[in-house]
């Protein structure tokens, strides 16, 4: 096992939201291949249920139905990880959503709410319950999906650049929150042909990379984050 964990030597335990597809899902996988212990949450049972039989070493892992956007889902599944698994090493705050494409003024309202609510006030659910089990070792990385609309603007998806922005922001201000030897990061993944990049890019995503060679160089520079890293914003 030892041999396949490039970019680390000791085995981590990593949660990540939104592991039911995507991303998410392709991060778990080849985090469990290479030895660590994955911890994961979305809202969809069956495909969480089909995930813990697909990662290596399926009874290692923790994977739990939450809401992102439910503050009291988020304590209680700080309190579950407390319980079986203690403080995890590494966070990955990977649960987002996209509006479908519109102008800002066709954009039904509980859409942009949804936005808002997964991408900023999830992120800021986790940060709320898990940093405070961190800072007592003053140990932990964070990473906080963002995007390369996080960095730019586009037309037709305004709701979730703004969300972007305001994890970029979130990130460098919690950065400046942490003790030394903790850290958190603003990660771009690059573009990557998932069910969200099909929802604003339609056939034009099919030529992208897949969520599993993403994961192979995304699991490496997560794994080799550093307190040193603490307010960066990098790009897979
Ligand atoms: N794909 C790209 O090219 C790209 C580019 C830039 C940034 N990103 C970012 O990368 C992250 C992953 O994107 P993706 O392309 O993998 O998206 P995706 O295929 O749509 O997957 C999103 C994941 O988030 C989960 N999720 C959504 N709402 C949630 C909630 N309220 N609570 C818990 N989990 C929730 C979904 O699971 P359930 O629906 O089962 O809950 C799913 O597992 C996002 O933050 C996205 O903004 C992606």
């Amino acid at each position: 096992m030892a041999s396949s964990m490039s970019g680390s030597t000791a085995a981590r335990t990593v949660l990540i939201t939104g592991v039911s597809r995507g991303l998410g899902r392709a991060l778990a996988v080849e985090l469990s291949k290479r030895g660590h212990t994955v911890i994961g949450c979305s809202r969809t049972q069956t495909k969480l249920d089909s995930l813990q039989s697909e990662l290596t070493s399926p009874d290692r892992h923790l994977l739990l139905a939450v809401d992102v956007r439910s503050n009291s889902s988020v304590e209680e599944l700080a309190r579950v990880v407390m319980e079986k698994k203690g403080v995890p090493d590494i966070i990955v705050n990977n649960a987002g959503t996209i509006n479908k494409n519109n102008k800002i003024w066709d954009v039904p309202l509980e859409e942009f709410d949804t936005v808002i609510d997964t991408n900023v006030k999830g992120i800021a659910n986790v940060l709320r319950h898990f940093i405070p089990l961190m800072l007592p070792n003053k140990q932990g990385i964070i990473v906080n999906m963002s995007s390369g609309w996080g960095r730019s603007g586009a037309a037709l998806v305004a709701p979730y650049c703004a969300s972007k922005w305001a994890i970029e922001g979130l990130s460098r201000s919690v950065a400046e929150e942490l003790p030394d030897g903790m850290a958190v990061i603003a990660l771009s993944p690059g573009v990557i042909n998932t069910e969200m990049l099909e929802s604003c890019f339609g056939a034009s995503a099919s030529p992208y990379q897949t969520p599993e060679a993403w994961a192979l160089k995304a699991a490496t520079m997560i794994l080799n984050l550093t307190a040193a890293d603490n307010g960066a914003s990098l790009t897979v």
